[in-house]
């Protein structure tokens, strides 16, 4: 008997050992033939990143410095509690990824089925016949001359938020991503509804301030065991009342967004019925036009909306944030870009994208200190070869942005910040500079990130004269973005005859 229980043990352990160690080893291993890797039992990934985060203050140390040996490797390769995951460093492969990304993976749903809770099944969270329908609907509307067409607004939006901070006085300190973000925010809520949602409030909150706090909110959630147990259905099933305050909110806010749609609806219908032109060329209009309304749900638009907003929001101001952060670090670049700013008076689209060394210094940015340093993880369906590589069924697979862009066969010093390499866009190499992902999966509202980023930092640089807090230290690690870990803190100063005034 007792050898029966002590023979039933032995298996329970070795099944174990076989399933949390032994199997993600031997996974593990052979994927190192193509490259580099590290490798953690149980915690893989997680305790590598707060190693890296201790000793290098960046959590993607190991991925940006992987050639520095002068090796090619073509992946990198960690582990999670019971398999591999491949991050791909290299062109060629991730060329080949982006083509198969939507037949032989999927997002997987970890960490991110709580936020689908709130913002819904959109273009970055839905896959198959789903995506393709919102995608098709929605480049329209992300199309470059339409695009152009926000300008205006985004410029106007801008020197609103510019002169907020000016006139509270806050401009010590300031968390100049937070302020970028509120930008951003404002320029999606518009884009989608131009200005219909101004005297709208939710439990006495903005519509942004609003939709922070559930983004927020819904983020804590997952930082409980309870989210490790049961994942998202803990929260849905509403057992604390924090939770069910939370549901309430969540389904309130969707059925407002729901009503500002109908609204920006009605207001087109009599404008329409009155023969006038409207005045408001978003989102709502540009599906009315073009029948398009039929085609997306009421939900669907609503699942746009809150993904856009997450999605760009967040990204842009990061980006733009960073870009002033290390103007702060390279007076000579700052001093370069501030001369062909104050050179340059067509601020139009067109006009901004001729600037080399305004865009240089984005492109820069982008390639060091991309905000998707890593994107989001995706599992193999079936077994099958990545060129050469033979993938599992059930392994996370994944580009890494921040490997290849740093690439020293592509980039020559690549750990320097030199926006002079972009003078010549074409000596890039493709699939080696991918901070909107690439293939058909990539970033549907790049072109709006990009033209929001250089109204926002042109008009920065024209009001503000800006150092950072000397006792600022930037660590990088991983929120919902790569993000340092403290509020950036720039100090700010009025220029002389500033633009947001001219
Ligand atoms: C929106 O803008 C129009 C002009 O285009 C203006 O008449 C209207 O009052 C504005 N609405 C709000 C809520 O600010
Ligand atoms: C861990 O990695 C394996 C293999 O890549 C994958 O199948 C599994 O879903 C991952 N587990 C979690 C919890 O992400």
């Amino acid at each position: 008997m007792v050898s029966y229980f002590a023979l039933a043990g032995l298996a329970i352990v070795l099944y174990i050992l076989y399933v949390f160690i032994i199997n993600p080893y031997l996974q593990y291993r052979k994927y190192l033939k193509w490259g580099k890797g590290s490798f953690y039992p149980f915690v893989g990934v997680f305790y590598g990143a707060g190693l890296r985060v201790k000793q290098y203050k960046d959590v993607d140390h190991h991925l940006k410095h992987m050639y520095d040996d002068g090796s090619d490797p073509k992946i990198y390769v960690e582990n999670n509690a019971t398999g591999a995951i491949i991050k791909i460093s290299d062109p060629e492969y991730i060329k080949e990824f982006v083509q198969l990304e939507n037949k032989a993976y999927q997002k997987t749903t970890l960490l991110i089925d709580n936020i689908i809770r709130l913002v819904g099944q959109g273009i970055i969270f839905s896959e198959g016949p789903q995506w393709k329908k919102n995608r098709n609907v929605l480049s329209g509307v992300f199309h470059f001359e339409q695009l152009s067409k926000r300008v205006p607004s985004i410029e106007k939006i801008t020197k609103e938020v510019y002169k907020r901070y000016i006139d509270s006085g806050n401009v010590k300190n300031v968390d100049v991503i937070e302020l970028f973000q509120e930008i951003t925010a404002e320029v999606v809520i518009q884009t989608f509804f131009s200005n219909i949602s101004k005297d709208k409030s939710f439990y006495g909150m903005s519509l942004s301030v609003a939709l922070s706090y559930l983004i927020n909110s819904v983020g804590k959630q997952i930082s409980t065991p309870f989210y490790f147990l049961f994942r998202t259905n803990f929260f849905k099933w509403g057992i604390r009342e924090s939770d069910r305050k939370l549901n309430k909110q969540i389904k309130e806010f969707r059925q407002m967004i729901g009503d500002i749609i109908n609204e920006r609806i009605k207001e087109e219908e009599e404008l329409e019925k009155r023969g006038e032109q409207t005045t408001k060329e978003d989102l709502v209009y540009y599906l009315k036009k073009n029948n398009l309304l039929g085609v997306l749900s009421l939900d669907e638009i609503i699942s746009e909306f809150m993904t856009f907003y997450v999605a760009g929001m967040d990204t842009t101001g990061h980006l733009c944030g960073m870009a002033i952060w290390f103007l702060t670090q390279h007076p000579e670049i700052k001093k370069k870009l501030q001369e062909e700013l104050d050179a340059n008076t067509d601020y139009s689209q067109n006009g901004l994208l001729k600037l080399p060394y305004l865009n240089g210094v984005i492109q820069e940015t982008q390639r060091l200190y991309g905000p998707a340093g890593q994107l989001f993880n995706r599992v193999a369906l079936r077994d099958h070869m990545l060129k050469d590589i033979p993938i599992k069924k059930g392994t996370i697979v994944k580009p890494s942005p921040c490997s290849v862009h740093r690439h020293p066969k592509y980039f020559e010093d690549p750990h320097s910040f030199k926006p002079e390499r972009w003078f010549n866009k074409n000596t890039v190499t493709p699939y080696t500079f991918i901070p909107f992902n690439a293939g058909p999966r990539n970033c549907i509202g790049q072109h709006l990130a990009l033209i929001e980023a250089r109204i926002m930092i042109n008009y920065f640089m024209k009001t503000f004269d800006f150092e950072s807090d000397p006792n600022f230290e930037m660590v990088l690690n991983y929120a919902f973005l790569i993000e340092p870990v403290d509020k950036l803190r720039i100090n700010l100063k009025l220029k002389e005859n500033p633009l947001i005034y001219q």
